[in-house]
Formats: C-alpha cells, structure tokens, sequence
C-alpha cells in the first residue's frame, strides 16, 4: 500500500500506532481521504478501525453503517482536543462512502493527528490524549452522564461537574 501523501504511520505516545505528519497543514486543508469498505452493523467485523457512516431513522428498521478504514488512516488516534475533525459522506444509490480529515488548526511538521471519535456511552474507553482539556475517556461530550461502570470514575473533575449540573 502507497503511503498516503505527507503522512506517516509511527508508534504513539498516545496508543500503539499513530499518524504523524510529514509537511505542515494550514487550518482548514483537507488532510487526506481515507478508503474503506461499507459494513452494516449487523456484519461480524472488527469494527476497531471502523467509522460510523450513517445513522438511519430510527423507525427505519435499517441498521447502521460503518466504514472499515483499510488505509493508514485506520491509525489515526483520538483526542480530546483535536486537531483534525473527520468527514463522511454516503451515497446510497452509488453505496459510494467517503472519508476525509480536515485540519482545525495550523498543524506543524511531526505533529500526531488526532479526531474526536465522540464513541456513544456504551462504547466509551480509557483516554490517553494527554490534553489538558482531557475527559478521561473516549466519550461523545453529549453522553458523558451516561456512561456508566468503571469507565464512570475515570471521568475527569471538570466534566464531574458537568454531570452534576446535568443532575441538577
Ligand atoms: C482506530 S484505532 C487507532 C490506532 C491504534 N492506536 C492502534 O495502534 O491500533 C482505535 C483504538 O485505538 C485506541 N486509542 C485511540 N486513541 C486513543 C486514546 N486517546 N487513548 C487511548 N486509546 C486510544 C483505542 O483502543 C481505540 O479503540
Ligand atoms: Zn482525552
């Protein structure tokens, strides 16, 4: 497989594999398109490298889609405080998906890409970003107060806070 242009695959302080970068972005480029392969959630896939496509109706009945990374996209981290956001878009006539990363800041030369995976509460995990503005886990902000279990005190002060507001 090519390396895809001004990006390179290292291990990171972050989690196993990272993506760095090889030339400077300024914010707002389209960093890259990633490739993938269209599953249904109903598949029996590893869905690690895997992006949420599309979120039917919910009385659809259809399940929802994800794109299986097959690039070196598939080892782009999360962070809380990201420098990248990701793009899809799905084209069900085509079943065409498409990927691509955009910049959200000025991004130097040997900086790790990193997007908010926003993971839905069930799906939350540790978080290693490192940020300041760090959650503690891999959680979509909007659903922090329902995570639930052990991830639960791994969520860090300020978002504490967060939940008890919500509480009221
Ligand atoms: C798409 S993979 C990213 C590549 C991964 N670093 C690897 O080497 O396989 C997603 C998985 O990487 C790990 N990961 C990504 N970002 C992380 C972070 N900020 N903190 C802890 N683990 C992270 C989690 O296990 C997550 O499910
Ligand atoms: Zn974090």
């Amino acid at each position: 497989m090519p390396a895809l242009d001004g990006l390179k695959v290292v291990r990171s302080p972050i989690h196993g594999y990272g993506v760095i970068t090889l030339r400077r972005f300024a914010a707002g480029d389209i960093i890259v398109y990633g490739d993938g392969v269209v599953y249904s959630e109903d598949d029996d896939f590893d869905d690690t490298y895997a992006l949420l496509l599309h979120i039917p109706d919910e009385d659809s009945g259809e399940p929802q889609l994800l794109l299986d990374l097959t690039d070196q996209t598939r080892w782009i981290n999360h962070a809380c405080d990201p420098n990248t956001e990701v793009d899809v878009s799905w084209d069900p006539d085509t079943r065409i998906a498409t990927a691509w990363w955009v910049a959200l800041r000025d991004i130097e030369v040997g900086e790790e890409l990193t997007y908010d995976y926003a993971f839905s509460a069930p799906l939350a995990e540790p978080c290693a970003c490192g940020s300041d503005s760090c959650r503690g886990i891999i959680v979509d902000l909007d659903e922090i107060d329902q995570v639930t279990g052990p991830n639960r005190d791994l969520i860090r002060p300020r978002f504490r806070r967060r939940l008890r507001r919500r509480a009221g």
